[in-house]
């Protein structure tokens, strides 16, 4: 069975519906006829993701790739070749590099966390609010995250810009990728050996002083990056595309029936950011839930079918109560790889979202009805675009009413 994106992101329900007709493990074939197992029931998921010495993340053990058997400029290419950084470390090199990163992580403190995220979602919105239209997705969702990571990883603003210009052609795929790359490595490398010169208060210092090389820390801030823009980026457009989408969700935010945090857990269940988690290798002959996988097979994890397993996640009919009030979802992934860094995004992807709805508070769909484009990814799920309105001269009056940026709401 193909594993495309055309026919997952239209549905995902009953696209995975389909696909549960075959059992929890089912053979796909990845662009370009790569054959992999797709895990898409929810406790075949936690299985896999739990147990890390039957299931490693070390993508060097996959047979296929070590067999050169993998096509030239095969897309997903970037999404299995090793690297040398904590998402394909093991043992105890995974604890000591996951260690410094979630402790490095830990000492932002919330105020300086809250501020940034202020400030940043402030100069976004300055920038269209006038305008009474905007795309959330290219003008909100996506810059947001790369621009306070690169403020929190200490980046100096001028350097900010182009590490964010890079992330964002690397992220957009394409020819100049290859070259963005080469620039964000190079941007990285330069502010690590200034950091160790000149130390701060910043994620890249506290990296360093956690006993971190400098390569090693230039690795972590790679991989952060990587990892967190793109998936930041689409929790935050699909909250966005809930709240502007939806008059029922406005009016219950308005009237407090419901709060932000619970149209966010909402988007973590039906619209998971990461869909796809690329992925495990099978160390052993296994039997997983009746399928038997071989040695060296490669299974690609996917949160967004785990959590769309109805009979076993709350079925039908208490599907609305796990939605906001329950966090036994697979978003994070699960066991030794778990997202480190939840409680950053969550608050990144809140503050966001609660400035933008502060700021814009009648925002709605500029074609509403209109189905969502979504873009091409097997991997992050983020509509293509979110066009948008409200109204400007309301928004204007209202900026001179808000509390300034750091003040406790
Ligand atoms: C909505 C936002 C995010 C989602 C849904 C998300 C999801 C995930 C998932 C599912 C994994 C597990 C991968 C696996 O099991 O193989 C993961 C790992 C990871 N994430 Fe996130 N992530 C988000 C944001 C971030 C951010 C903002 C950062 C960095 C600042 C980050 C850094 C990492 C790192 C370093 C790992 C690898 C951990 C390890 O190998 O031990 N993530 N993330």
């Amino acid at each position: 069975m193909p594993l495309s994106s055309s026919e997952m992101v239209e549905d995902p329900a009953v696209f995975y519906g389909r696909l549960r007709e075959h059992g929890p493990v089912v053979r796909v074939h990845l662009d370009g006829a790569v054959p992999a197992w797709l895990v898409i029931g929810y406790d075949a998921c936690n299985r896999v993701l739990r147990d890390d010495l039957t299931f490693t993340r070390d993508l060097a053990l996959w047979r296929i790739s070590r067999e050169g058997r993998l096509p030239a400029g095969w897309p997903l290419a970037p999404h299995v070749i090793p690297m040398r950084n904590m998402l394909y470390a093991s043992g105890e090199e995974h604890t000591r590099l996951r260690g410094a990163f979630k402790a490095s992580l830990g000492r932002v403190g919330q105020l300086r966390l809250r501020t940034t995220v202020a400030r940043v979602t402030d100069a976004l919105i300055d920038a269209f609010v006038r305008d009474g239209e905007a795309d959330l997705v290219s003008q909100y969702a996506v810059p947001l995250p790369v621009a306070v990571l690169a403020a929190l990883f200490g980046f100096p603003a001028d350097e900010a810009d182009q590490l964010q210009r890079a992330v964002l052609t690397l992220l957009g795929g394409g020819e100049s990728a290859l070259d963005a790359n080469d620039l964000l490595n190079s941007l990285i490398s330069v502010h690590v050996r200034r950091r160790r010169q000149d130390p701060r208060q910043d994620i890249a210092t506290w990296l360093l002083e956690a006993g971190l090389s400098e390569n090693e820390t230039r690795e972590s801030l790679w991989l952060a990056i990587n990892a967190g823009v793109g998936s930041s980026s689409a929790w935050m457009a699909n909250t966005c595309a809930l709240l502007a989408g939806t008059e029922d969700t406005r009016i219950d935010l308005r009237s407090g029936l419901q709060h932000i945090p619970g149209v966010m857990s909402r988007v973590l269940w039906d619209h998971t950011p990461v869909q796809q988690v690329i992925g495990r290798v099978a160390t052993a002959d296994v039997e997983l839930h009746d399928t038997v996988v071989s040695r060296g097979d490669l299974l690609i994890v996917s949160p967004a079918a785990a959590n769309l397993d109805h009979a076993r996640i709350g079925g039908d009919t208490r599907r609305d109560i796990y939605a906001e009030g329950n966090a036994s979802h697979l978003s994070w992934g699960n066991g030794a790889h778990e997202c480190p860094a939840a409680p950053l995004a969550t608050a990144l992807v809140q503050g966001g979202v609660e400035r933008l709805w502060t700021r814009l508070d009648d925002l709605h769909l500029t074609h509403p009805g209109q189905p969502t484009r979504w873009s091409p990814s097997i991997i992050v799920r983020i509509p293509a675009a979110l066009p948008v309105s409200w109204d400007a001269a309301r928004a204007r009056a209202r900026a001179t009413t808000l509390a300034p940026i750091g003040a406790r709401s």
